[in-house]
């Protein structure tokens, strides 16, 4: 029976890990589109896995978690290069169109058997706890719980990385900010759970922004 169960979880493991890495080389695809935006979702991926272990989550469901990380943008493959790439601010239209990108991520999760379960993560991760975030303008704990890990995930990998359009943040600067918007973009209590988590982030990804200079 031990035996069995051992090829069991072997078999699992194994499953992970090939899936994991073809989602890891469609992303790569996605992303070299944007040089500025390389190792974004893998960032992404490992923060909210971080997040959601330290909030309580365990096994599949951080599994899960971690894949909409690395999913979060696939959306953003049918928007067009020129505004993924645009140096300077958006137009109003343009920035519509980028919006336009979580939906799309959905429709294109939901279409697959394996990946639909996290297709409503990815629709909902630029929602915020305030209720003024896109697509649908869901507030506080109607959105899901890992779409709101993600949105706080997401933001930090942004304002930490430098972008065609802007500078990098310090990790103290954005420490700060996460803890300013607290009950305004971000769920207050998942906030109050990373406070354990930022030197160890700030430990591993300082080397790769530093190459972003
Ligand atoms: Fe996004
Ligand atoms: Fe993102």
């Amino acid at each position: 029976m031990i035996k069995q169960l051992m090829g069991l979880k072997q078999l699992r493991q194994e499953k992970w890990y090939h899936y994991h890495d073809i989602i890891e080389c469609l992303i790569g695809a996605l992303e070299a589109k944007d040089a500025y935006t390389k190792g974004h979702s893998e960032r992404v991926a490992h923060m909210a896995y971080d997040i959601g272990k330290q909030c309580g989550l365990k096994g599949a469901k951080l599994e899960k978690l971690h894949i909409a990380g690395h999913l979060h943008d696939i959306g953003k493959i049918g928007i067009p290069d020129y505004i993924l790439r645009k140096p300077g601010k958006l137009l109003p239209q343009e920035y519509e169109m980028i919006r336009t990108h979580s939906q799309m991520g959905y429709d294109i999760l939901i279409k697959s058997k394996v990946l639909k379960n996290i297709a409503d993560i990815v629709l909902y991760h630029h929602e915020r706890w305030d209720g003024r975030g896109y697509p649908h303008a869901l507030k506080g704990e109607d959105i899901p719980f890992e779409s709101r890990i993600l949105a706080i995930s997401d933001a930090i990998d942004a304002m930490t990385s430098r972008r065609s359009y802007k500078v990098a943040v310090t990790w103290e600067a954005c420490y700060k900010e996460v803890k300013a918007n607290s009950g305004i973009q971000f769920d207050p209590e998942i906030v109050i759970k990373m406070d354990s988590l930022w030197k160890q982030w700030e430990a591993q990804y300082s080397i790769n922004y530093a190459s972003h200079a």
